[in-house]
């Protein structure tokens, strides 16, 4: 570990956008490097947290053949879906991008070549499965067959699910094409190869250097190692993926790992852009003294620890990851999470009804650091209702709605200190290190374990100090318990806050303490920060208990479709609406040339039904524009209106009619419509900027 890292970059596995977010991608990546980064981020840390989708590979042209769409289609609805999941359920990447945009095209290329021109890839003519039936080569998921390591039946052609072995598909025993079933034949194609076998010293060393990995991760490598490493195909003969960028090879792509891993980059890229500092991207990639930690999923480790360094060192002058601290499996009601089965739970889905951080604190309490485990309704409703509200949930209530009776809401003073206040003062002083030194390990579930902890003695603390008989008996040791409680529940405000992140906001608020939670310093935790005297607000309930016919009803749609599956997300119109798009510079902004106009005639497109023909006068100039909006205005709604329009557009015919510009609408989604409109006390001409 680096002793003293000015930064910290965090990674967390790009998921594909072929599908929605569930409850296992959470478990393996995501709620830990959330948890992770909003505890740095309390501990005043300079730490960026990147991700993004991962739009490329088999993976996505399979959902798209099987669904009858085109990739790009496919991707752009799970995208959009899996960034809003995200935002949902409060992972506060500080950027989610996309490996479909250019700027990820561009890295993934400067890589390859550099790579190709120092003579690192091998190009090898090689054999590989090819289906005569459909006339194309079975790259990687295109053809399944028996795992020649495990014997799994169903392993793919790049690598096992069940083992996580990497494969060749020629590896595969009884291979079979995934789109007809028969049986592939071997025919000879040319790739580019990543001769991992060169790098094999330097991983070794790079490995083994990190003695701190978990175990599980070391021994994947170890096997790697002990196995010696292979050359690996870094092309695919594919048409959807970033296009290899030699002429000769056009027609090939880039192999979807070699770019997926480089969309950490490229999001990075786009993230500085994005706040206006382009080449602060460096800093995070390509200075010594940045941290870098990837969360990944096992399945995911092959790629991270090996491949991904190698590309790195192979490029020269990028940090590799300091730390791959990859999860296990969650499984579902005792069995494995399944996609085709519909055995799985969505994250879009479960939102629908429960809040967030009732699914933050129950996988959090369950993650599969060293072992899989397994996701049960009843457990997640034990949880919540036995610790969230019956533990953590009712200390707050109790604590901040007797003050609010007894002491008008104020922080009572205290007096003199018994030795159970010493204790629970100890307790509370101590946490956030025993906390902290957990969660820098990894270990977030032990780490929220503890937080409950504090909860927990904290009730007992209250329960055993009566204040409801101290309040007339001993009044100073009433005070002195109520002052203690409150804050504790500070305490646990700061220190539930990478779990918790929606409900200790509302603590927060009830508390009114100045300072936004998210400036609080998580080493000030312990400490009774508190003012006799400061006053607070009322008491809410923070956490509603789960009622069984809840838990009945979602333990009713285990093994039914799932509308979110299919990609159906035309709840609402603002759903349908196509994702932003990418980013440009101010330059390129400024190249469009917006004016006020102001419509003085209009007249229906003879024989069309959507277009309208207007005439608008434009401050010096006069301009016929031709717009698609006669099923939305009529034309004596627009004449006399002052609109936005593009005044520098090439112009176009419609329907044989020359437009000479184009004017600026507004589409919500579906058929909501309404025309960029300004009050007519701005001048025709006038600029828009
Ligand atoms: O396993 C997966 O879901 C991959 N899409 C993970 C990619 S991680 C990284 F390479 F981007
Ligand atoms: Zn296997």
């Amino acid at each position: 570990m680096k002793k003293t890292p000015k930064r910290i970059l965090v990674t967390a596995a790009l998921p594909y956008a072929n599908g929605p977010i569930h409850l296992g991608h959470l478990a393996g990546a995501y709620l830990p490097a959330d948890i992770y980064v909003r505890y740095q981020r309390l501990q005043h840390r300079d730490v960026l947290f990147i991700c993004g989708s991962d739009e490329h590979g088999v993976a996505i042209t399979i959902a798209a053949e099987k669904q009858g769409v085109t990739p790009q289609s496919i991707v752009d609805k799970f995208h959009a879906m899996n960034a809003e999941t995200f935002a949902a359920f409060g992972v506060a990447f500080d950027n989610y991008s996309r490996t479909s945009l250019p700027i990820h095209h561009e890295t993934s290329k400067e890589f390859f070549l550099d790579l190709y021109e120092k003579k690192i890839l091998k190009e090898k003519e090689e054999q590989q499965l090819y289906c005569e039936v459909n006339r194309m080569f079975l790259a990687d998921r295109y053809v399944e067959g028996t795992c020649p390591v495990c014997k799994y039946e169903s392993a793919r052609g790049d690598q096992c699910e069940n083992c996580g072995t990497w494969l060749n598909a020629t590896e595969l025993i009884n291979p079979k094409c995934k789109l007809c079933g028969t049986t592939p034949v071997v025919r000879t194609t040319k790739h580019f190869y990543l001769p991992l076998g060169d790098f094999q010293k330097q991983l070794e060393k790079y490995v083994h250097s990190h003695v701190e990995w978990k175990d599980n991760v070391l021994k994947y490598c170890e096997g790697w190692f002990k196995e010696g490493l292979q050359d690996r195909a870094v092309t695919r003969d594919l048409s959807w993926g970033v296009p290899v960028p030699l002429k000769e090879f056009s027609d090939k792509v880039i192999y979807v790992w070699f770019d997926a891993v480089l969309g950490y980059i490229s999001s990075t890229k786009e993230w500085a852009q994005r706040i206006g500092s382009p080449d602060k991207w460096k800093e995070y990639w390509q200075d010594e003294s940045t941290r870098y930690i990837a969360f990944i999923g096992k399945d995911n480790v092959v790629f991270h620890c090996i491949v991904f360094p190698a590309m790195l060192i192979a490029k020269g002058g990028y940090i590799v990851p300091d730390n791959v601290p990859a999860n296990e499996f969650l499984n579902l009601e005792g069995g494995k999470f399944s996609k085709s089965r519909n055995n799985a739970i969505y994250v879009k889905d479960v939102l629908k009804t429960f809040e967030p951080d009732f699914l933050r604190y129950t996988l959090a309490m369950n993650l599969p650091e060293t072992h899989d485990t397994d996701f049960y309704w009843k457990d997640f409703q034990a949880k919540v209702n036995g610790e969230l509200a019956d533990i953590f949930g009712n200390f707050v209530n109790r604590t901040l709605a007797f003050a609010v009776k007894n002491f008008g809401g104020k922080v009572p003073v205290r007096g003199a200190l018994t030795p159970r206040d010493e204790e629970i003062l100890a307790l509370m002083g101590k946490t956030p290190e025993v906390v902290g030194n957990l969660y820098e390990k990894f270990k977030f579930r032990d780490g929220t374990f503890e937080v409950m902890s504090l909860a927990r003695a904290a009730n007992k603390y209250f329960n055993d100090s009566e204040p409801w008989k101290t309040l007339k008996s001993n009044p100073e040791q009433c005070a002195t318990t109520l002052h203690i409680c409150v804050q504790i529940v500070r305490t646990l405000a700061i220190l539930f806050a990478p779990v918790l992140p929606f409900s200790t906001e509302r603590i927060w608020k009830m508390l009114r303490i100045g300072t936004p939670l998210s400036e609080e310093h998580w080493n000030d935790a312990g400490a009774a920060k508190l003012a006799a005297g400061h006053q607070f607000g009322a008491a809410e309930i923070l956490f509603k208990k789960i009622e069984d016919t809840a838990i009945e009803t979602e333990l009713g749609k285990l093994g039914e479709p799932s509308e979110t599956a299919a990609g159906n997300t035309a709840e609402s119109a603002k759903e349908k609406l196509p994702p932003i798009k990418p980013t440009i510079s101010f330059d390129e902004f400024q190249k469009i040339d917006l004016r006020i106009g102001k419509i003085i005639a209009c007249e229906p497109v003879p024989k069309s039904k959507k277009l309208l023909k207007l005439q608008v006068e434009l401050g010096a100039e006069r301009r016929q524009i031709v717009a698609g909006i006669a099923e939305h205005r009529s034309p004596e709604e627009l004449i006399g209106k002052s609109i936005v329009v593009v005044a520098n557009l090439a112009t176009a015919k419609l329907m044989g009619i020359e437009s000479q510009g184009m004017l600026l609408a507004a589409n919500g989604g579906g058929d909501s419509f309404a025309l960029l409109t300004v009050s007519n006390d701005i001048e025709p001409g006038s600029w828009v900027k």
